[in-house]
This record gives structure tokens, sequence and C-alpha cells, in this order.
């Protein structure tokens, strides 16, 4: 099954609606908080700074970074009008911060027009990025900074121990939702390659246990790819989406996603 953020503007409105809402949940879970803060904190930015969020979703990015003392404008940019329309209405108190309808590969920006480009969880989710990530080059000013923030989607687990079942619901869940789950461990090499000097990273990690929320949906969802591609019968679906279920109800679930920053210079 397709990324289906990969070609977003094809997917239906009531998908792209639906998956609106999934964004702004994620961007409220205090887990994701914290990263977000802490790698933007990172940033050094110059007073009167202009920042662009390619991929911006529905926005919580762009509207974190516009609260920012010192930020002059920030522009966020996305595929998807749906997830645009959600964008500028929460945004809408910011008068600094605006929404452009586009493509990270082909932008509708000037060379040299921004001190900051973001890519938050988007990378992974674009195909070609090295097209995203020359456009990154050509509309930073000299010196801006470039920060990549994904999940180290390839190591994501529902584990507790080899061979344990669930794994391959992860495994399905992410094959399902991320067109690169190899983005970071390769991305070191594409930052080069785009002719941006590598500054810093971080790594984090998302882990959930006592009560799953996202991580439970992950068991769901890569049990659903399974049996939507016949690789398991409805019956055992069933059982994987139980079998997490047991494991919440005696403190024994465990699932957990990496995640890491890298920051770029021009
Ligand atoms: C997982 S969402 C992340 C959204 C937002 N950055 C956030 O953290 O809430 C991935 C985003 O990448 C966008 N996207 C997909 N392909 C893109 C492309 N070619 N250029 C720019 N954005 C793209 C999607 O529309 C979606 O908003």
């Amino acid at each position: 099954m397709a990324d289906v953020y990969a070609a977003i503007a094809e997917a239906e409105e009531a998908v792209q609606e639906r998956l609106a809402a999934v964004l702004e949940r994620r961007a409220a879970d205090h887990q994701q908080i914290g990263m977000l803060r802490a790698y933007l904190a990172d940033l050094e930015l110059p007073d009167g700074a202009e920042a662009l969020e390619i991929g911006c979703g529905t926005g919580p990015v762009s509207r974190e970074l516009a609260t920012r003392p010192g930020i002059r404008r920030v522009v966020g940019v996305d595929p998807s009008p749906v997830f645009l329309a959600t964008a500028r209405t929460l945004g809408s108190s910011l008068p600094h911060l605006s929404f452009i309808e586009g493509d990270g590969r082909s932008l509708p920006c000037s060379d040299s027009s921004f001190d900051a480009v973001i890519f938050h969880t988007t990378l992974s989710h674009v195909p070609h990025p090295q097209a995203a990530l020359a456009e990154a080059f050509r509309t930073l000013r000299p010196g801006g900074i470039l920060s990549v923030f994904d999940g180290n989607y390839s190591s994501t687990t529902l584990a507790t121990g080899d061979f344990d079942p669930l794994q391959a619901c992860a495994n399905a869940a992410m094959d399902a939702l991320v067109h690169d789950r190899w983005l970071i461990p390769r991305l070191p090499g594409l930052l080069r390659e785009a002719g941006f000097t590598i500054t810093g990273q971080r790594n984090f990690g998302f882990v959930e246990t006592a009560a799953p929320d996202y991580m439970l949906t992950m068991v769901d969802r890569g049990a659903d790819v399974l049996a939507a591609a016949g690789r398991i019968g409805p019956e055992l679906a069933t059982a994987l989406k139980n079998e997490a279920r047991h494991r919440i109800a005696s403190g024994s679930f465990y699932g957990a996603i990496a995640y890491c920053s890298m920051q770029a210079k021009k």
C-alpha cells in the first residue's frame, strides 16, 4: 500500500480531512511537543529571521515557529488545499504567518529568500527527496539553516522479544504510512550531496507503554494492512489487535519510534 501523504493532493477530500485531524492530534502529544521545542531551540536565527516550513500540513510547527521572538515571517507550504484551509484558520491570529499551496520539489519562492528552512516529518513522505533538498538550498540565503526532523521509521518497534508477532504490524504499518522508512540513515549523504554542511544532530525516542495511543493505532493499522494484502486472514488480524490490548491490560505493552533532527548550513 502506498504512502497517502506522498500524493496527498490526489487523495479524496474526506481522507485529507481525516488526516488533518490526525496531524493536529499528533501535534498536541506532549512527547511530540517536547521533541519539537528541543530541536527548534537549537536553531540560532538572526533577528528578523524569515523561515519556511516545507510540508507544513495543518501548520502546528509553523505556528510554534511564528511565536518565537525575533521571527519576522513564517511561510508554510504544502500540496494539500484541505490541510492549508485548517492551517489558515488555526494560524489566523498570527499576522506574520502565511501559507501557500505548492510542492516542495518546485517551490513558488525566489532564490535566497529565507534564513531557515524546516522539514518536520515531511521528507520521508516525499518521493525523490533530493529535489526537495535542492529547493531548500536554492531558497535559503547563504549561511541559512536547514533543519530536518523525521522518524527513523526503519527502527519502529512493537516487539518485546525475538520473533514477536506484533512486529509484523509495526513493519506493515510503516510500509503503508511512510514513503521512505530509511530516510534518516540516508540523510547525512543526501544533505552533503545537496551542498549542505551538517552542523548538528539530536536523537529522540517516542515511547508508549502504559496507555498507548499512537502506537496502538500502529498495531491496528498494520493488522488491517496485512489482512487487506491477503497476507493474513481476518481472524489473525483480530487476534493481533487483541494481543496488543491484552498487553495493555497486563502492563506489558511497548511501542517506540526513534526520531532524529539534523541541522545543516548552506
Ligand atoms: C506527516 S505530514 C507532516 C505535516 C507537518 N509538518 C506536521 O508535522 O504536522 C507530511 C506532510 O508532507 C506533505 N507533503 C507530501 N508531499 C509533499 C511535497 N512533495 N512537497 C511538500 N510537502 C509534501 C503532506 O501534505 C503532509 O502535510
